[in-house]
């Protein structure tokens, strides 16, 4: 993959939204790019960010998710003396940094309505926010997105207005997945991370698959109790897109599954290979354990669905077993 640098920061253009406050700049391929810095305001280093938000991106890419292209942009000295904020405000170093191409045309009021449903209860935002949510001509993706989150274990996408965003065209408002950071339980490689791989890996191993079905939903309905969340279930923008999804026609989860269930060991091999060295900070260690929880995680994804369904989790959900074509082994090609 080609590397980039920057042209012009466009510092004038910083998004509010976001803790990492991603700074838009011009790259030396003409486009306009979000760059993540994985050093945060507070001083805390992510310093799994990087690696999670480019495996995911790529992952997502092949499972034909609408995510933004993405890109390695190295920042030098001479760009650091030249733009001096990019060094004092930004913090940025000399170093390869992860950056998504902008999305034009984005609605910003999806935003400040689910912030306003959630955080302010304001009347009629409700209303507005499930006019908005009818809109949306991509109601496909619904169920993939959900299914990638849940794959990959992402704890910033149901309680977060700041992580999906809306493309306006003149056919509706057109629904993109952003921010990968947060997947895997969290944006550090530290022992938390790799006790939950562990814990999933093992249950795996032993078919213990309704427990961790349960766990896993509990750590999310415990994750949005935490975000004053608790009467959306998994969380405020989870529940919005929930309301989306209808069993009528089969189990719509399960065109992603088979997608998922397609993707081989050595295609994520080769996405792990695309990753610049330095954002592994794990190693090889970091990227077989990456790799070995995918396999196993991957292997609860419909247990997981149904338990959600028979606790209500998925309101439109009329009763049963969903079904799902039989699981291929790919783990050994
Ligand atoms: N490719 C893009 N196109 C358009 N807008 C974007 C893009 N990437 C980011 N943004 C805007 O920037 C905001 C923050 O981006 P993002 O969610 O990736 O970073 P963040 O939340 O600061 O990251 P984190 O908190 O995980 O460190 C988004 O809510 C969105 O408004
Ligand atoms: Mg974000």
């Amino acid at each position: 993959m080609e590397t980039l640098s920057i042209e012009v920061p466009l510092f004038s253009q910083s998004p509010a939204q976001g803790i990492s406050h991603p700074l838009p700049v011009v790259a030396s391929d003409g486009n306009v790019y979000f760059l993540k810095n994985f050093k945060i305001s507070n001083g805390d280093v992510y310093d799994a960010m990087f690696f999670q938000e480019s495996l995911s991106i790529q992952l997502a890419q092949e499972l034909n998710i609408p995510v933004p292209d993405w890109a390695i942009i190295q920042v030098d000295i001479e760009t650091l003396n030249y733009f001096p904020e990019l060094q004092f405000q930004y913090k940025l170093e000399p170093g390869k940094y992860y950056a998504t191409k902008k999305i034009d045309n984005v609605a910003n009021d999806l935003i400040a309505l689910l912030n306003e449903e959630a955080i302010h209860r304001t009347r009629g935002a409700a209303q507005k926010l499930n006019n908005i949510f009818n809109k949306i001509t991509n109601k496909n993706d619904i169920p993939r997105i959900l299914l990638l989150d849940f794959w990959l274990s992402n704890i910033d996408r149901f309680t977060n207005s700041g992580n999906l965003i809306l493309k306006i065209d003149n056919l509706g408002n057109y629904l993109i997945a952003i921010d990968f950071g947060h997947c895997f339980f969290g944006p550090c490689w530290d022992k938390n991370t790799q006790d939950n791989f562990s814990e999933i890996i093992n249950a795996v191993k032993i078919g213990n698959i309704r427990q961790l079905s349960a766990n896993l939903t509990n750590a999310y309905l415990n994750l949005a109790n935490n975000h004053m969340q608790k009467e959306w279930k998994l969380g405020i923008v989870f529940d919005h897109l929930q309301k989306q999804i209808l069993f009528d026609n089969g189990n719509p989860f399960e065109p992603i599954m088979s997608k998922i269930n397609s993707i081989t060991t050595s295609q994520i091999i080769s996405m792990l290979n695309k990753i610049p060295a330095n954002w592994i900070v794990g190693g090889s260690d970091q990227k077989s354990l990456y790799l070995q929880y995918l396999n196993a995680q991957k292997i609860i994804l419909p247990d997981l669905i149904q338990y959600q369904a028979e606790q209500n989790i998925f309101t439109n959900f009329n009763g049963g077993s969903l079904e799902w074509q039989k699981e291929k082994n790919t783990n050994t090609q």
